[in-house]
């Protein structure tokens, strides 16, 4: 077994299957089309759920991708382990009714150890408790040894994401060497210990999953398998995590040189180094495919992933504005697979420089006072900063509600959510009985930022004689997830603001 590149694994995969007959697709966007149910593609068959239930015509009944992927749930462990990312590239070869198990056990078998080169014996399945078909086709066909095939419950075995098609799987483990292991005597595939890892997982997918929870047999049966192109790269380059595979590491190198740290010195800065490295991989994906940032839906995760690698950035000691210099690399790493990358590099730059920018202001701002509040509650003896405290915080400064709940728990203090929420209310209950008092105005109830409402300067009235103008913007207004008004320096294409111009013909 030779040591290979990430991206020479992608081609390897792509090419092989495409010698068994399937069409190589280019992966899909990360923000799903007509699928209401996830807000970013979160695994290589979720764009092609029509073609599996048969709602779509697929161009060929075999494809194969490698499919861009985020998973979100667990963003704030990112950084903390080096196990946890929240971008990743899957390998999937699909089948539309029709190869199913006795044809993607030996290809995927062939591919792992004939291509790839890696030992049959480090390899081990294991198939779902009642599938005795799978059992059967590893055993015979594959010549595996009873022992080394395991038997797994549904929790393992049966994969399911949501509603849609689901069934049956079996998964590839490698064995990375007992040193690894638990030492448990049934430290076997599946164990949570850190000896056999899944690299590959072939689910027979003949059900789908109803809304009500039950399972209806698909008109057509299946094949949908995901291998993490990252898993298998770690266990091509014999090293410990995704961190550590070639493309990744040169990210995170970049990282190291901005701030001038050495990866592996110091636990704290580790997390942030992986938390940017990460991160920004994310990111840079999803504005390549067209989200900006915002304060909701998928918008909002980008927001997040990006101002959480900027904060990350200062705790590193990184003063400057950083993050396009670490999106270059990222593009520059993947630009191959993924050509609007280097089409759209500018644009990516621009939205990053200016969420970036945006970011500092209020941190800037937010920060020192937020330190205070710590400090003050940390001198009463409390182990909870004031939903108030937070609160005024969000609405005076902007500065996030997850942001201050972070920088708080590093200094070791809680932040009272219950408390914040009944702040919010009553600040939402004290404007709407403001703006009654008022003539109807056109905020739709909510009050306006105090920056706006202290401006004394009027909008110069010129529609008298002119049906255009030029004018200057005197402010831009935006509201938060929670509907409040507040003010902002600036918008980016797709941003939904209320300007309001120093002249006017209208
Ligand atoms: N859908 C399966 C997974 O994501 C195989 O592609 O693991």
């Amino acid at each position: 077994m030779e040591p290979l590149g990430l991206n020479e694994i992608r081609e390897r995969y792509l090419s092989f299957f495409e010698s068994k007959g399937h069409l190589r697709l280019p992966s899909f966007s990360l923000v799903p089309q007509n699928d209401p149910s996830i807000l970013l593609i979160n695994a290589g068959m979720t764009p092609m759920k029509p073609y599996f239930t048969g709602a779509e015509t697929p161009p060929r009944k075999r494809v194969t991708t490698c499919q861009k992927c985020i998973r979100t749930p667990d963003i704030e462990n990112v950084g903390h382990t080096s196990r946890h990312g929240t971008y990743f590239e899957m390998l999937g070869n699909f089948s539309f009714g029709d190869y199913f198990k006795d044809e993607v056990i030996p290809w995927a078998w062939e591919f792992l150890t004939q291509n790839l080169e890696i030992e049959p014996e480090k390899l081990y399945p294991s198939v779902f408790e009642e599938d005795d078909e799978a059992f059967a086709i590893w055993r015979d066909k594959i010549g595996i040894p009873e022992e080394r095939i395991t038997r797994l419950g549904k929790e393992d075995n049966f994969w399911e994401h949501g509603t849609g098609p689901c069934g049956p799987c079996s998964e590839i483990y490698f064995d990375r060497g007992i040193e690894h292991g638990c030492g448990k005597p049934d430290c076997k595939p599946g164990c949570e210990c850190d000896r056999f890892v899944e690299i590959w997982n072939l689910v027979f997918s003949q059900f789908d999953r109803q809304e009500d929870g039950s399972y209806l047999p698909l008109k057509q049966k299946n094949i949908d398998t995901g291998a993490g192109l990252e898993r298998v790269a770690c266990v091509m380059q014999g090293v410990d995590n995704l961190f550590e595979v070639d493309t990744v590491r040169k990210i995170l190198d970049t990282v190291c040189n901005i701030a001038g740290k050495t990866y592996h010195a110091n636990h704290d800065d580790d997390v942030a180094i992986r938390v940017i490295t990460d991160h920004m991989r994310s990111s840079t994906m999803m504005i390549s495919d067209g989200v900006l940032p915002s304060n909701e839906g998928r918008g909002y995760v980008l927001r997040r992933l990006m101002r959480r690698a900027a904060r990350f950035g200062r705790l590193l000691g990184i003063e400057r504005l950083f993050l396009t210099e670490v999106a270059e690399v990222v593009i520059d790493q993947n630009k191959d697979a993924y050509p609007d990358l280097a089409a759209r590099h500018d644009y990516i730059m621009k939205i990053i420089a200016l969420e970036e920018e945006a970011f500092h202001r209020t941190v800037a701002a937010g920060t020192e006072i937020l330190n205070e509040m710590i400090e003050n509650a940390k001198k009463e003896g409390k182990a909870e900063l004031a939903g108030e405290d937070a609160f005024k915080l969000h609405d005076t400064y902007g500065f996030p509600l997850d942001l201050t709940k972070e920088i708080a728990k590093d200094a070791g203090l809680s932040v009272d959510e219950e408390g914040f929420k009944t702040s919010m209310k009553k600040q939402k209950d004290a404007a709407r009985a403001a703006t009654k008092e008022k003539v109807d105005t056109a905020w739709g109830g909510t009050a306006l930022p105090s920056e706006v409402t202290a401006d004394t300067s009027v909008t110069e009235y010129l529609g008298y004689d002119s049906l255009d103008c030029d004018a200057k913007i005197l402010h831009i207004i935006k509201k938060d997830e929670e509907g409040n008004l507040f003010s902002e320096d600036e918008a980016v294409s797709g941003d939904e603001v209320i300007i309001i111009l120093g002249k006017t013909t209208a």
